[in-house]
């Protein structure tokens, strides 16, 4: 994937006088491609003066970072306890057959990611989907399938 340096070096510009500014410039860097580019990494590390090796030890430490793409739309399926013995598992396979990928793969088009949590703090909801920061409880399979439905609608507008 080609990678916008020109970008990369706007952000770098606006942390160049602060020291040690890697971590907020590595969060507009995620935020600006959804992820960490190989590239963008290499560009920071030189016009920062900064070794590689940490810039991807921060990177893989905090799990606000990726190092692969990920998709436009995030969907967080609960796999935790309460989830699960309510039918996590089902609404998983839904949504990855639907999709056509493994949880934590995002689909080829970039536009969804799909992985699985730990319990979210909302156990009564479950089984629930975290889907661009949304929580969406009590699915079943008609409703996981109506919740997908919405979205595909939304990105036939936007398309
Ligand atoms: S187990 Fe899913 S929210 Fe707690």
């Amino acid at each position: 994937m080609n990678v916008d340096l020109g970008k990369v070096d706007k952000l770098i510009d606006k942390y160049r006088d602060e020291e040690a500014a890697y971590i907020p410039l590595l969060q507009d860097i995620n935020s600006e491609f959804r992820y960490l580019p190989r590239d963008a990494l290499k560009r920071v590390s030189q016009k920062m003066e900064v070794p590689l090796s940490h810039l991807f030890r921060l990177a893989t430490f905090y799990k606000s970072f990726s190092l692969v793409p990920r998709g436009e739309h995030e969907i967080q399926v609960c796999m935790g306890t309460a989830c699960h013995v309510r039918g996590a598992p089902r609404v998983l396979n839904k949504i990855t057959q639907q999709f056509q990928i493994y949880p934590g793969e995002t689909t080829a088009d970039q536009k969804f990611t799909v992985e699985t949590v730990n319990c979210v703090g909302a156990c009564a909801l479950g089984p629930l989907v975290v889907f661009d920061g949304k929580y969406f409880g009590h699915l079943n399979l008609s409703r996981t399938d109506k919740l997908l439905e919405g979205y595909h609608e939304e990105n036939k507008k936007s398309s």
